[in-house]
């Protein structure tokens, strides 16, 4: 059973609000609890005070910490030490999907709503582990926000909606806003629902809904995708490294080599301020860079670099494809991969840094003296931020 914890001046207003409709059900069945502890119950004041000027002078009246305390540590002792104590504030992390998940894991909150111009910092400072704001605009109080959240992690809770599937198949779970939905009649008002979704075909009817999200998303809110891409990517990143060591098992001083040049390479790329698909190319080719080494070894009993540009591009293609990759990506990556010992002939910033950082550990992996050091500064490195770097590790 999850348990939540609402410290506030509203009790009724919390309430009457949850106990309605789904959460008021889920409540009644036992799968999650709500309960408002009025922080005016835990005044030591007579004149049942919880609040005072602020000191440093300004306009409103501060919430003193003794109260919020004392309710806090009434729920502690009713329920245990909670798993995390929410300060509903404008001046928190903006409540989105995920962090409603992540909440929806834990047994126990407690949701600390602030009124009057703030609350005492003391209090704060001891009890809440995380600041949350459901959106950049100012409300009177913290309430509707705690409900709003409360609202949102409870439905994540399994049962608490009747159709489970609902849940995972809406707008925001897989980053995407949810597709146009219809119901009888077929007919309304001269507009008709979409024949796919009455065809009873449901390859076509998931491709349509896929389809009518994206460009609903698109249209309405880009960022979203944005987001979504660089978080789809930071992904296949990590299972291409993943793969590129399980590639390499046994071999930890190429698992090494690429973990250092794809570090560089795309440390390199944020200070020369690369544009996202660009890095995107960088670090996956500087990841699989030197595939072709395994293979060279084996036809030819040797890896020398000629030998790496013919055989890595397809060995590259072939884990890539494994990986997801897009085609455009992965015409890309084989071409920086079947080029990266070629020094003549650079055509782009991705090529560029990953040369450079392929030359800064290789410099050192090969115990180069610092005269060949040198000159392979004027021969090779172009860009500042991957100037600056080979001369500060070579102190030259
Ligand atoms: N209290 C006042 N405004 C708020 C907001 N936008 N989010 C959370 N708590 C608030």
């Amino acid at each position: 059973m999850k348990n939540y914890y609402i410290l506030t001046l509203f009790p009724d207003m919390i309430m009457n609000g949850l106990n309605t409709s789904i959460t008021g059900r889920a409540k009644a069945n036992g799968l999650i609890n709500f309960d408002a502890v009025n922080i005016r119950d835990f005044t030591k004041e007579k004149h049942g005070h919880v609040d005072d000027y602020p000191y440093g002078g300004g306009a409103g009246m501060v919430m003193q910490p003794q109260p919020i305390y004392d309710a806090y540590r009434y729920v502690e002792e009713k329920s245990g030490k909670p798993d995390r104590v929410v300060y509903v504030t404008p001046q928190g992390k903006v409540f989105n999907q995920e962090m409603a998940k992540e909440f929806a894991a834990d047994d126990n909150i407690v949701f600390l709503c602030g009124h009057y111009e703030g609350v005492d910092e003391r209090i704060l400072d001891m009890i809440v582990t995380d600041y949350v704001s459901i959106g950049d605009y100012v409300l009177t109080g913290g309430e509707l926000p705690a409900m709003v959240m409360i609202d949102s992690i409870s439905r994540m809770i399994p049962g608490v909606l009747n159709n489970d599937v609902s849940a995972q198949d809406e707008s925001f779970s897989d980053g995407l806003l949810e597709y146009p939905q219809y119901t009888r009649p077929v007919e309304f008002m001269g507009m008709k629902v979409p024949d796919v979704l009455m065809s009873g075909h449901h390859k076509n009817i998931d491709a349509w809904r896929k389809e009518q999200s994206l460009k609903r998303t698109m249209e309405r809110r880009p960022e979203l995708l944005d987001n979504k891409t660089y978080s789809d990517r930071a992904e296949m990143i990590a299972k291409l490294m993943n793969m590129m060591t399980e590639y390499f098992n046994g071999d930890p001083k190429r698992i090494q080599h690429f973990t250092k040049v794809y570090a560089y390479a795309k440390n390199i790329g944020v200070l020369e301020n690369i544009d996202s698909d660009t890095a995107f190319i960088l670090e996956t080719a500087a990841i699989v860079h030197d595939i072709g080494i395994k293979k060279g070894e084996e036809k030819y009993g040797r890896c020398d670099g000629k030998i790496q540009e013919e055989l890595g591009p397809h060995e590259a293609e072939k884990i890539l494809k494994k990986c997801g990759y897009s085609k455009e990506v992965i015409r890309r990556v084989k071409y920086l991969v079947g080029h990266h010992h070629t020094y003549s002939g650079i055509d782009g910033i991705d090529y560029q840094i990953l040369v450079e950082a392929d030359f800064i550990v290789n410099m050192y992996e090969d115990n180069a003296g610092i005269e060949s050091v040198k000159s392979v500064l004027g021969k090779i490195f172009k860009t500042k931020a991957g100037t600056d770097m080979y001369r500060q590790i070579f102190g030259i």
